[in-house]
């Protein structure tokens, strides 16, 4: 990871001698670049490697990255996955919305500031539920309360991590009034108020030694010694609240503002930002699917990729890759490299499609569109690129590919119009190519 911690010498503005302040060290950014689940978690922990830090910026415990390390699975929702590295420091933003119970269950399990509670989840269920009864069709939310913890950040009558270790008294009086508007809003949401407080109580001292100043912390990051920083996004650009398929979408930016809003990081700090791109599509919950493919190609995919979701376990829907979703998502992250990830799942196809533009009414589109019904109504142009038929899952180099398979990586890396650095090519750490 040379590219990131690098120092740079304070350089004078054009036409000016006064000389800029140093702008520190630079972060590397892993975003995913569909909707989620594009093998983040892969990314980030063979990154973090090579890192001191790795944060986690926006979204909650409705993430699910998975890394598989000596054929041990582990995956994570709320703790950075590069957290493998026991040299590495994991940082969780103010951008993050935290369940206490999850995150300590999850540092448990794996062994070795928003806040959400329980009513919060309670209150996503209710909320689907109702969206099923009053309009037919709900989200298809994780119910982990994102949505209602960033409603309530939004609102302004959100609860930080530091209210909750300022004055415990105080804290527990807006939790109770913040609990009472849900009560009204929803009459036959069940809180139990004593009962969560207690657990808050129990909290207090366990995360009190974890707890840092953000904004402080983040700036002796950047501006103390050269330091390895690395950014793991989680969910993904078409899920993203301002440019995803809205209403279908999470309640946190996942694409590259979420790392500076969510860390307290000033732009210029950004520097590499990896685009993670499924070699195909896959989508949990609802939600326009240009590319889905329901018949015996999204069986196989569904199969084969074993796309079930790690966060709810559903099944996620799956078809061709989509170039026009990830040239969209590369316009709003200016990603400097890609990650292709699961080629292998390809392995047994004779031929492979690829979506490269969008038509409606029999007229292409210059755009991604932003409106869901017109989404709906695109019909996808495809490319059909040979098949490789053979097993790739062995190949450690892009000359070790079979010909075909370099050639749909190079078809994606033309389209886009960025490079791609790594291929993935199995689950393990090992199982993947690095071309550059
Ligand atoms: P994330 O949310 O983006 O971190 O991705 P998930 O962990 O939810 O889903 C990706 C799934 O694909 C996980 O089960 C990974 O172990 C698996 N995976 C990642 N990269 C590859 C790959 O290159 N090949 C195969 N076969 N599986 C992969
Ligand atoms: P990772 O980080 C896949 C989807 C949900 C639902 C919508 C809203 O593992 O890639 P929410 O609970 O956030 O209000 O749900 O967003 N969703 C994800 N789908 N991977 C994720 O995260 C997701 N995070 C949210 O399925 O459709
Ligand atoms: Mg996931």
């Amino acid at each position: 990871m040379s590219e990131s911690g690098s120092q740079e010498p304070a350089a004078a503005p054009n036409g000016s001698s006064r000389p800029r302040p140093p702008v520190g060290n630079r972060v590397t950014v892993v975003l995913g670049a569909q909707w989620g689940d594009e093998g983040k978690g892969k990314v980030v922990d063979l990154l973090a490697q090579d890192a001191d830090m790795v944060c986690r910026c926006q979204g909650g415990n409705n993430a699910g990255h998975t890394v598989v390390v000596d054929s041990v699975e582990y995956d994570f929702h709320l703790l950075p996955s590069g957290i493998i590295n026991p040299k590495v420091t994991a940082f969780i933003g103010n951008g993050v919305v935290i369940h206490l119970p999850g995150l300590f269950e999850e540092a448990e399990k794996n062994e070795r500031k928003g806040k959400v509670f329980d009513f919060h989840q309670a209150v996503d269920g209710v909320q689907e539920q109702q969206r099923q009864e009053q309009a037919g069709k709900n989200l298809g939310t994780t119910k982990k309360g994102i949505g209602p913890v960033y409603s309530a950040k939004a609102a302004r009558s959100g609860l930080r991590i530091c209210d909750l270790l300022a004055d415990f008294t105080q804290f527990s009086e807006r939790y109770k009034v913040l609990a009472q508007q849900y009560k009204g809003m929803y009459p036959t949401l069940v809180i139990d108020i004593e009962g969560e407080l207690d657990k808050l109580k129990d909290y207090v001292e366990r995360i009190k030694p974890m707890v840092r100043d953000g904004v402080h912390y983040m700036y002796e990051a950047l501006h103390g010694p050269p330091k390895k920083i690395l950014v793991e996004g989680a969910n993904a650009a078409l899920l993203d609240i301002d440019f995803g398929t809205y209403p279908f979408v999470t309640s946190s930016n996942c694409t590259v503002g979420g790392v500076c809003t969510g860390l307290g990081m000033p732009p210029q700090n950004v520097g590499e930002v990896y685009g993670v791109v499924k070699a195909y599509t896959t989508r949990v919950g609802i939600g326009a699917f240009p590319s889905e493919q329901s018949n015996d190609i999204g069986q196989l995919l569904q199969t084969r990729g074993k796309e079930v979701g790690v966060t709810t376990g559903r099944k996620r829907r799956c078809g061709w890759l989509d170039l026009v979703l990830i040239k969209y998502a590369h316009m709003i992250n200016g990603f400097t490299a890609l990650a292709l990830t699961k080629l292998d799942i390809l392995d047994v196809l004779a031929e492979i499609k690829v979506g490269v533009a969008y038509k409606v009414d029999n007229q292409t589109i210059p755009h991604f569109p932003a409106n869901q019904e017109v989404l709906h109504r695109v019909e996808v142009q495809y490319e059909t690129l040979p098949g490789w038929n053979s097993d790739t899952s062995a190949a450690r180099s892009f000359d070790e590919l079979p010909e075909n398979a370099q050639k749909y990586v190079r078809f994606v890396e033309e389209h886009v119009g960025v490079p791609v650095k790594w291929i993935g090519v199995g689950k393990s750490r090992e199982s993947m190519i690095q071309l550059f």
